[in-house]
């Protein structure tokens, strides 16, 4: 039997050693925590409930939801409203922000989520995942519209993320460090089994749609064509491809074994600057990738210091292992 801590007791230890912490955002992070494990249990059971396939409508992006994403959604949506912890939330799936209905109190914090990243994963039961964002709502404001969210991401008093694979995992940046957390489902609890999880200096592991290759800028041509050269190029090593098409999951492996994730700047849909988007997926996954010691940037500038213009903003992302990622900012530098 295994003896590591709950995350419920992790959180708590860790609002005790903050004198003035009025609980509010444990108690907060207790209901995305219930929230992902009911989502863990929906995607567990697929087609045993038949919540597999497609919704048959499109988000706001114009992308087609699938039933998970509209379930995970009303999920995160039920599981956080009621709590007082909230003033509002803002979701991938939403094309509006979602104000808290007005029989429940009204709290500090604004939530922030994609409530199932990777969800063209889930027909084919691969790894998918929720990821969350707690920002401060400005104060005096009751009913946040979307500007109040419109925070850079070194604003963000938490990021985390759900990945359901084959174990359930929550990894979560509170104070400094990222920690993760597996779920006994026999138990009903997460315990802490990633102590403070750090992302690997060097690798030879990269992950990037290549089928889009011909829509990059040349200096991210310029570095996976490197890559792929191996040990016959300038590079002098052989390198790894990876693609799971989860951002949670490539997060995840960079966070244990290292590598570099890129959705990049490409002019496959020039009214996109990107595919990821800086609210829900960018900023948290950045703040943990920082927080782990690696690094998060568009090529051209800091993902963390970038202020959003609008709530669905979309933009480049390359992350992970920092020396790469140094690399990839180097040739953007000498190429524009
Ligand atoms: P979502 O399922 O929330 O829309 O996000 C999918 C994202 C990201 O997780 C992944 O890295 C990327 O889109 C995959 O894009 P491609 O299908 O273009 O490879
Ligand atoms: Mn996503
Ligand atoms: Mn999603």
């Amino acid at each position: 039997m295994h003896n590591a801590i709950t995350l419920t007791q992790f959180l708590i230890q860790d609002q005790r050693r903050i004198v003035t912490a009025s609980g509010e955002l444990t108690s907060l992070l207790n209901d995305i925590v219930i929230a992902c494990k009911h989502i863990a249990n929906v995607v567990n059971k697929g087609a045993l409930i038949g919540v597999l396939g497609s919704a048959e409508s499109e988000n706001i992006q114009g992308e087609e939801q699938k039933k998970l994403d509209v379930i995970s959604n009303d999920i995160v949506l039920t599981r956080n409203e009621w709590g007082g912890h909230l003033a509002g939330m803002a979701s991938e799936e939403m094309e509006d922000v979602y104000n808290i209905p007005p029989q429940y109190p009204r709290g500090k914090y604004l939530l922030v989520f994609d409530p199932l990243d990777g969800s063209s994963n889930i027909d084919i039961n691969m790894s998918v995942g929720t990821i969350f964002s707690i920002l401060r709502c400005p104060e005096d404001v009751v009913e946040p519209t979307a500007t109040d969210f419109l925070q850079p991401g070194t604003e963000q008093v938490c990021a985390g993320y759900a990945v359901y694979g084959p174990s359930t995992m929550i990894v979560l940046t509170t104070g400094n460090a990222v920690n993760g957390f597996t779920l006994d489902s026999n138990v009903g609890e997460f315990f802490l089994t990633h102590e403070n999880m750090r992302v690997p200096e060097n690798t030879e592991e990269f992950a990037i749609n290549v089928s889009n290759e011909r829509f990059w800028e040349p200096p991210v041509q310029r570095y996976i064509d490197e890559c792929i050269k191996g040990a016959n190029g300038p590079r002098g090593k052989n390198f790894n491809m990876r693609w799971v098409a989860s951002m949670v999951a490539e997060v995840h492996r960079i966070l244990t074994r290292g590598g570099i994730f890129m959705y990049p700047k490409d002019t496959k849909d020039k009214s996109k600057p990107g595919k990821l988007r800086l609210l829900y997926e960018a900023n948290p996954m950045s703040l943990i990738i920082e927080r782990a010691g690696g690094m998060a940037t568009t090529g051209r500038e800091r993902i963390l210091d970038i202020l959003p213009e609008e709530l669905h903003q979309r933009i480049p992302v390359i992350l992970g292992s920092k020396k790469e990622v140094e690399i990839v900012c180097s040739y953007h530098r000498e190429m524009d």
